[in-house]
This record gives structure tokens, sequence and C-alpha cells, in this order.
């Protein structure tokens, strides 16, 4: 775990969007708590997360989704260089036409990709989770403005009420246990009770 923290470091430096620190721990720490067989990952970046869930559970294997291809070639890089690339694969294209199609069924989602489209998606990640699994969300209070802490600029609205929408629909959902933590940007853990 050493080299992933070292990785993290250097891909902070070089300015990629990757998980931040405690919510990386809480993400890994609900891994080891739930022991995943199959892990979907929406937004993979450079792979460090994805690497470090499959490190903790080492009879899991991850599918991930990302737009881009630079970055794609970087993960799969970074799968070899931690030999796990033959439990990791990466879909190529938007999240937004992946989503749907996707078949299987998941034990863990690690939705991490664009913030403005978490409400869309949610239906069908709920459908390919099983019941007892687990949806964990990054940047559900989006710098603050979910939840009024910071005043949302203008620009900002839109993705603002559409994580509010997810968060609704997490929260009010009968088949759904949802907890929200504030932490940095704000993390939802949503497990599947029926
Ligand atoms: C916050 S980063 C993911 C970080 C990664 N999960 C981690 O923990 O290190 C978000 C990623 O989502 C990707 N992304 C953005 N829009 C997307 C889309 N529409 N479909 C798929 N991936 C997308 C970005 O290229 C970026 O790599």
């Amino acid at each position: 775990m050493e080299r992933i923290i070292e990785l993290r470091k250097k891909a902070k430096e070089n300015g990629n969007p990757i998980l931040r620190d405690r919510s990386f721990e809480l993400l890994l720490s609900k891994v080891k708590e739930e022991k995943p067989k199959s892990i979907l990952e929406i937004g993979v970046n450079v792979g460090l997360s994805g690497i470090a869930m499959l490190l903790t559970e080492p009879n899991a294997s991850l599918s991930g989704i990302e737009i881009d291809e630079d970055i794609i070639a970087i993960a799969k890089e970074n799968y070899r260089l931690f030999g796990v690339e033959k439990r990791a694969k990466i879909f190529q294209g938007d999240a937004s036409s992946i989503i749907p199609i996707l078949t299987g069924e998941y034990d863990f989602i690690f939705l991490d990709g664009p913030k403005g489209h978490y409400f869309e998606y949610l239906p069908h990640l709920l459908s390919i989770l099983k019941v007892g699994g687990t949806l964990f969300a990054d940047n559900v209070l989006f710098r603050g403005y979910v939840g009024d802490k910071v005043k949302t600029p203008h620009r900002f609205n839109t993705t603002k009420h559409s994580m509010e929408n997810f968060l609704n629909a997490i929260t009010t959902d009968s088949n759904l246990q949802t907890e929200i933590i504030d932490i940095e940007d704000g993390i939802s853990i949503t497990k599947k009770i029926k």
C-alpha cells in the first residue's frame, strides 16, 4: 500500500482529481468490511483507488468506466505494475451510455464520475447492485454547496440540484439504508437492504 500512497501523492501533484485522503481510507475500510467479490467503479482516473480496493480484497474483481482514453492507458499500466491486471477491466466511454447497458451484478459500486449525473445513473446502478451490496459515492456535498454551508455560484446550481435529487432519492427509498458522511467533499454510503 505504501507504493499506492506514493503514486497518489504524485497523481495529486500532477493535478489528477483522485479521491481525497480520508475518503480513500473510508473507502478501503468499507471494502475490508464488506469483502465484495465484484466491484464497479465509475470514474477510474489513473486507477489507484481501484488497485487499492483489489489489494484490500484479494478475491475481488473490478470493472471500471472511464471516458478519457489517455488516462485509461495510465490506469492499465498501473494495474500491471501492481499485478492486478487480470482482475480489472475498463469500459471506455461516457458513463451515461455505458451504465444502462451493464448487465452484471455488483456487490460494491464506487460512484466517482461526473457529479451532475449521479441522479441520472441511480436507477440502473440500483438495479445492478445486489441486495446486501453497497453504493459508495464521493462528492455528494459538492464543495459545501449541497446543504448550503457555502453559497453556490450560479454556474453550479444545476449540478447542486441534481446532487440534491440524488441524496433525496437514496435517503427516502425504503429499500435502502444511507449514511451521509461530512468529510472532505462528502461521502454517501448506501446499503441495498431489499
Ligand atoms: C474524480 S475522478 C475519479 C478518481 C478515482 N475514482 C480515484 O478514486 O482515484 C473522475 C473521473 O471521471 C472521469 N469522467 C468524467 N466524466 C465522465 C463520464 N461522462 N463518463 C465516464 N468517466 C468520466 C474523469 O475523466 C475522471 O478520471
